[in-house]
């Protein structure tokens, strides 16, 4: 079965990157956690980026904060696709510094990069991906859409009493 790896730059991003590891266990989807930092583990950076794929895994979300260069750097050596997590980490400055490091990727390298910790996303996007060749998972998505729609409605009926 294909396994997301979740990567993060640092424990500190791991509350935020919590919400892709639960999503993801909710859709019965295999993960693989790991810290991998840019800067402080640059040999393991270039290790998980040339062989995560050898390991089963199908995409990656890599999420870090301030300087983020770690989904760039993964997306550039590895062959599978990267979600990237900007993470208001303590040595942001204000967030977008994470942002922008993670979306403003040149031609040839794109990492797919959702909200400011928005590592939910990232999980269901993750899934996504996966559900494009796994009739399971994308049974389980629109299971989970069709719960979103019902919460809104269910919430305007309540509002409307
Ligand atoms: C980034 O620096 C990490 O992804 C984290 O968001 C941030 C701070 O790291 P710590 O100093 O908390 O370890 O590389």
């Amino acid at each position: 079965m294909a396994k997301v790896g979740i990567i993060m730059g640092s424990t500190s991003d791991l509350p935020v990157m919590q919400e892709a590891i639960d999503i993801l266990k909710g859709f019965d989807i295999e993960i693989e956690v790991d810290i991998v930092s840019a800067h402080r583990t640059p040999e393991k950076l270039f290790d998980y980026g040339k062989n995560a794929h050898t390991r089963g895994i199908s995409v990656i979300i890599a999420g870090a904060g301030g300087a983020a260069h770690l989904p760039g750097m993964v997306a550039s050596l590895s062959p599978l696709p990267v979600i990237g997590v900007p993470v208001k980490s303590r040595n942001s400055i204000d967030g977008w510094d994470s942002v922008l490091s993670i979306l403003q990727m040149p031609g040839g390298v794109p990492v797919a990069t959702v909200a400011l910790d928005g590592a939910k996303n990232a999980g269901i996007l993750a899934a996504q991906i996966i559900g494009t060749s796994d009739a399971c998972v994308l049974d389980k998505i629109m299971v989970y859409k069709e719960g979103l729609k019902q919460k809104v409605i269910n919430s305007a009926k309540e509002i409307s009493k």
